[in-house]
Order: C-alpha cells, then structure tokens, then sequence
C-alpha cells in the first residue's frame, strides 16, 4: 500500500488557548511554539489577532521566532480582521491566512443574519482580500457538519475560485459520526476539488462526543490531508481531537491507515508535559498515549504478560512516545535509597510511611517487570497514597520528561 503524507496543523494555541483554563502568556506561548515546531507540526495556528493585542502579539512572536514550520493567523471575513492577520504575520518565513464563517443556516439566521447568498460574497471577498496578503490561504466553513451539503459544496467552490487551497471541514459542535463525515469529505472532495491536486480538504473535529480523533481518521480515509489538533487534545468545551491520539493512531496502524506525518513521536510526552505545566490541569491518567498509566501495567497476569513479551499488551512502546525507562537506575535490587532519590528528582518529597508503602509496591513490580517507568512510579505514590500532582512538581516533571 502506497503511504501519503498527512498534514499535522496545530491549534494549541489558538482553539486551545481559547478555551478555559488554557490561557498562556507570550513567553509561554512562545516556550509552546519552539517545542511544537521540534516536534514536526507543520502549521502552528499562533493566534486570532484580531480578537485581542495580546493574540496580535503571540502570532507575531511566533512567526518571528519559528521559521521553519508555516505560521497560521485566523481571521474571521470582514476586511479588518484579514487585514489585522496580514499584520501580525508580517516577517514570517511560510504564511498561511485561516479565514472562516458559518455556513449552516442556524447560525446565518441566529448569529450572522445573513442570506445565504450574503455569506459566499463574504467568503469571495475575505478570500480575494486575503490572496494578497499570505502564501497559502485556507477556508473553514464553521458548523460545517450541520449545513446543507450542496449549499456548503457552493461555499467552498466560491472559496476555491478566489484562491483558497485549503477546504477546512470543521465539525465544530462535535455532533458528527465517523461514517458520515467520511462521506460527507469524499462528496466535497468529488465536487469541489474534482481533479485538482493542489487544493487540500482539513478536517477540524470537536470532541463533544467523544468521536474527534475517530472522525478525524475517517476523514483522512476518505481523502482528507490534514488534520487539525491540539496537544492533550485541549480546546472549546471538550476539546478538538489530540495530536498525540491521530499520529500514534496512523502510526501503529499504519496497515489500515497508510498515511505517514512529520511528527517525531518521540518528542510527544515531553510536549504534553510541557503543556500541562503552562496550563492550569494535567491530562486525565488513563488518558491515552500521554497519561501517567498509559503504559503502566497494574493488574498482576499484565504484568506476567508484558514481562513475557510486551506485544501481549503494549502496541507500542513507551519509548516510541518518549516516555523513558528507569530499567538501569531502578531495576529489581535498587534500593529505598534510589527509589527515594528518583522520586526527589520527579518533585515528590515522601514521607517515611509513604516511602515504605511506595517501595513494597514497587519491589513487587520490579520482581515482574523488567522496566519501571516514571509513570509507574507516579502511579504508585497516586493510587496507593492519595498524593496529588501538586502544581509546584509540574515543573520539575516537565523538566525529567524533555531530559
Ligand atoms: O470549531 C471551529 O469551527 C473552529 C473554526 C474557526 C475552524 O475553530
Ligand atoms: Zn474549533
């Protein structure tokens, strides 16, 4: 099977940012910014400049600053906007202007109150205006999953003809299954890009349902070549699907899903605990690929597994997402003494008692179970003990996690 490249756009610091608990100040964006692009995304949506002086600022930091990936500004239609994202990407090495309006008509009759012959002029125009400014220019039909198909096919289609190359597909309520979306990609695929190999269909899925990161995959199936996502999957209300689950998912099942992305996987781990230390909250524990017990294996005839062979119950390695093995500095017969140490390291100052009950756990693991992870360790003190990640050991985390 042939493998195609799917574009990885990230909107941590736009869609992410947005959304509460999120905020970042410049110099974290910007901390944010030069991990993102270490770890091979190939759009960094920086900002809405528009929407405040400080967004303005974040897009034109980060597009001052990275240069080796392409800079996104979103920018709603009306003339000021595209005109304040032109502004603030000026001096960028590779420019991308996100212009975007509703197309379905609960939010032309409610929102915009416009006809829906109002809102392809809107499109035509921000497009055209839009054209002069940046090197590439994509379109997003916001609520693009509750339209009406042929009226956003024509949308789209107007959006092409004034320059747009790339069709964003936003399901921005997260109210969409996988089989339609699908669907609804390869008929905007069949009747809007026909045979032109230069304009790209973006899928931007909602986690409402929980279905971001499988809408996502279903869209790439049917022909869609980028993905938009955010690190820890954060976002409006339940987030937008995570960057981390789509390139893993492509990844590892690379035979049903021939596509190949830029991404370092190994840089993954030390970027989400890199997020979760700028932002207000960590990523849930079982959350996947990037929570403390993704790979730690609890139940006892796991543990058996895994130690037999890891393909009984890993499929993939920790490694491949650059969460690092202890197996040489805590391996069976390391001490109280090391075990202490490495929890120091990690942030957590233990008691005498938690100590104890931390080692007894731990011993019990090491005797199955070649290599202990951090996030072994964590589980322990967590689970058993009841101590929380304090904000104060996020830091020091992050720091172990980009070692
Ligand atoms: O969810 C959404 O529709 C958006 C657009 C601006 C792309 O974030
Ligand atoms: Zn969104």
């Amino acid at each position: 099977m042939k493998t195609e490249r799917v574009t990885i756009f990230d909107t941590t610091l736009r869609d992410g940012e947005q959304s509460p608990g999120c905020s970042m100040n410049l110099e974290e964006k910007l901390r944010l910014a030069r991990k993102l692009e270490s770890l091979g995304v190939d759009i960094i949506e920086a900002g809405f400049p528009i929407a405040s002086d400080g967004d303005f600022a974040a897009v034109k930091a980060v597009a001052a600053e990275c240069r080796d990936v392409t800079v996104a500004a979103l920018c709603r239609t009306a003339e000021p906007d595209v005109i304040r994202a032109a502004e603030a990407l000026r001096g960028a090495a590779h420019t991308r202007i996100h212009t975007f309006v509703a197309t379905s008509d609960i939010h032309l009759e409610y929102k915009l109150r416009k006809t829906r012959t109002e809102v392809i002029e809107m499109t035509r125009r921000a497009v055209r205006l839009a054209r002069g400014f940046a090197e590439e220019i994509e379109f997003s039909a916001e609520d693009a999953t509750r339209s009406d198909p042929d009226y956003l096919c024509d949308v789209f289609a107007a959006a092409v003809d004034e320059g747009a190359t790339i069709l964003n597909v936003p399901d921005t309520v997260g109210y969409t299954l996988p089989n339609e979306f699908a669907e609804l990609v390869r008929r905007i695929r069949e009747r809007v890009a026909g045979d032109r190999t230069d304009i790209m269909i973006s899928v931007h899925c909602h986690n409402d349902l929980g279905l971001a990161v499988a809408n996502s995959l279903a869209a790439v199936s049917a022909g869609a070549r980028q993905i938009e996502c955010t690190i820890n999957g954060i976002g409006e209300r339940a987030g937008n699907a995570s960057l981390e689950e789509v390139v893993m998912a492509m990844r590892v099942r690379a035979d049903s899903l021939p596509f190949e992305t830029n991404i370092n996987t190994r840089e993954i781990y030390s970027t989400s605990q890199l997020l979760s230390q700028i932002i207000s909250f960590d990523v849930q524990p079982n959350k996947a690929i990037v929570g403390r017990n993704a790979f730690a294996h609890e139940a006892g005839i796991h543990q058996h597994g895994v130690i037999s062979n890891p393909l009984c119950y890993e499929i993939m390695t920790p490694e491949s997402v650059g969460v690092t093995a202890n197996e040489l500095v805590l391996g069976k017969h390391s001490g109280r003494h090391a075990l202490a140490l490495r929890y120091e390291e990690m942030g957590y100052t233990l008691s005498r008692t938690e100590l104890d009950a931390a080692y007894r756990r731990f011993s019990e693991l090491a005797d199955r179970k070649k290599r202990i992870y951090d996030q072994d360790l964590i589980s322990f003190i967590s689970a058993e003990l009841d101590v929380p990640i304090a904000v104060t050991n996020r830091e020091q985390l992050a720091h172990i996690a980009a070692a």
